[in-house]
């Protein structure tokens, strides 16, 4: 979408804002080769993608596990983009210091997994990072009212967290109108970024009902021209 906002630049943790006219592109890890990260990894870093999403998964938050710290800190070192990592964990304030150590530029927390949400946003942004807060496909858009202006992101789930190369679910483009309107009725400067199902069809939904920034996994991994699927979707 066309839209003034802070722009995540390429260089890791280098923000400045930007009029753009695009979406943020954050590939997600989860469906790249494990066995060859690094080949991945030169692929992301020669692409358009300005962002490189995380998916840290405990295996008590959501049904699966993926990686922590110790695989995280390689990556860190291979990876020239910005990481955006999504903590799909019981206890996400747990990882601050190793995500902080990491350099990680997003954290985004999940609301279902928060009782104390406005102290963790703002112990995220006292460690130098942007507060992301993830919205699970069954939790309303309108909980976030009373913590709108303090966001720098709203991750919608746009599947139920915990796997890869699922179906989109529908309603999340009605769920980025909604999130727009009170973003934009308060002055808030957070984006909006989608995760689950988003491929080049399902992306134009999304960029035209208001969403800023998309994760894609399968779409991008799983495609045999991956520069392509980056670009293209950064150009909805
Ligand atoms: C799902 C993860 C997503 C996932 C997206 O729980 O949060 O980031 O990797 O993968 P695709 O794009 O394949 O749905
Ligand atoms: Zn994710």
């Amino acid at each position: 979408m066309l839209s003034s906002h802070l722009y995540y630049g390429a260089a890791r943790c280098c923000f400045t804002v930007n009029v753009i006219m695009a979406q943020i592109v954050s590939p997600s890890l989860l469906s790249a080769n494990f066995g060859n990260l690094q080949e991945d990894l030169k692929m992301i870093n020669s692409s358009d993608a300005d962002w490189l999403h995380i998916d840290i998964m405990d295996g008590v938050f959501v049904p699966n596990l993926s990686f922590g710290p110790p695989v995280l800190k390689y990556v860190a070192e291979l990876c020239e983009k910005p990481l955006d990592v999504h903590l799909m964990v019981v206890n996400p304030m747990n990882y601050l210091p190793a995500l902080k150590e990491l350099d990680a530029a997003i954290m985004n927390i999940h609301y279902e997994a928060c009782t104390h949400l406005h102290r963790a946003v703002t112990q995220i942004k006292d460690a130098g990072m942007k507060a992301g807060v993830t919205l699970n496909p069954s939790t309303p858009v309108c909980l976030l009212k009373d913590i709108i202006e303090e966001l720098d992101l709203v991750l919608l789930m746009s599947v139920n967290p915990g796997f890869g190369g699922q179906k989109f679910i529908p309603h999340t483009v009605e769920k980025v109108k909604e999130l727009r309107a009170l973003i934009d009725s308060t002055g808030s400067k957070a984006i909006i970024e989608v995760d689950g199902g988003v491929n080049v069809n399902t992306g134009k939904l999304l960029a035209d009902a208001g969403s800023d920034a998309l994760v894609a996994g399968n779409a991008v991994f799983k495609d045999a021209a991956p520069h392509a699927v980056i670009s293209a979707l950064r150009a909805m």
